[in-house]
């Protein structure tokens, strides 16, 4: 987690009116992104390039790799970690923390004890992938680790790990299919176009362009020259 936090850029710019906890200083940290109105922002490491919509909240440690996109009303409670070009779709939430059902009471409020009972909170990181398309309204539970290029349906609730590449829906979460067959997905991870820049990708523009799955005979080749392409030294 620490190696990945930083190696994003703490930097900033264009942000809503009415963010809850972000102070003037704060806005800096936040250069290329745009922040909508209401947000709510509280420990929050952004990649770049980011876009977080409307009444989003975002608290704990949280890593938002470049270019993801958060969507409105969404709420992420740290640890997490979510990687490269990720779309999370509005109303979506993921948390790493679980109150302690074990002791007397689930309650950790202030109220009670001035949030003491926090002690007992049980973090379980959560760590998405790059490239990771989340539907509306999935929830994404404590520990779960969701693979690169992977698919979670709307209002799904994900328990359990969801492998790269796999679509995954309902409650609990179940892999249903695959974006592509595993020789493909193979070269894509090896391809990891989610690594690079918009300049670099305009080198394998075209790929972006093709359907792996219904009109490509020939993809394997298409993937194989796109890999030497991008990864040959400028
Ligand atoms: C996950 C998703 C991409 C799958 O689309 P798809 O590949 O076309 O899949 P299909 O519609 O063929 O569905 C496959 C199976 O999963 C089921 N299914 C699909 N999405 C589901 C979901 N979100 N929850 C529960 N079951 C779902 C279908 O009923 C079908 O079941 P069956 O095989 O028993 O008939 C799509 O259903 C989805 O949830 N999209 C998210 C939309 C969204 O949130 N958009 C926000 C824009 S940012």
């Amino acid at each position: 987690m620490k190696t990945f936090v930083s190696r994003f850029k703490r930097v900033g710019r264009r942000v809503g009116t009415g963010l809850g906890l972000l102070k003037p200083r704060d806005v800096d940290l936040y250069p290329g992104s745009n922040v909508g109105d209401r947000v709510h922002l509280r420990g929050v490491v952004l990649g770049g390039n980011n876009s977080i919509s409307h009444d989003t909240s975002i608290t704990g440690k949280v890593a938002i790799g470049y270019a993801s996109t958060i969507g409105h009303n969404c709420v992420l409670v740290g640890e997490i970690t979510i990687g490269r070009y990720c779309q999370v779709a509005p109303y979506a939430a993921a948390y790493a923390t679980n109150h302690s059902t074990s002791c007397l009471s689930t309650y950790v409020n202030k109220r009670l004890f001035n949030r003491e009972l926090q002690r007992h909170n049980r973090i379980k990181p959560v760590e998405v992938g790059s490239d990771v398309w989340i539907g509306h309204g999935a929830v994404i539970l404590p520990g779960v680790t969701i693979g690169n290029g992977a698919v979670i349906g709307a209002s799904s609730v994900v328990t359990k790990p969801v492998p790269a590449f796999a679509i995954a829906v309902g409650n609990p979460a179940r892999v249903v299919g695959w974006r592509f067959p595993k020789e493909i997905i193979a070269l894509v991870q090896e391809l990891a176009w989610w690594e690079y820049g918009p300049e670099e990708l305009r080198k394998i523009k075209e790929v972006f362009f093709l359907d792996f799955v219904n009109d490509v005979p020939g993809t394997c080749e298409v993937l194989s020259k796109a890999i030497v392409t991008l990864k040959k030294p400028c």
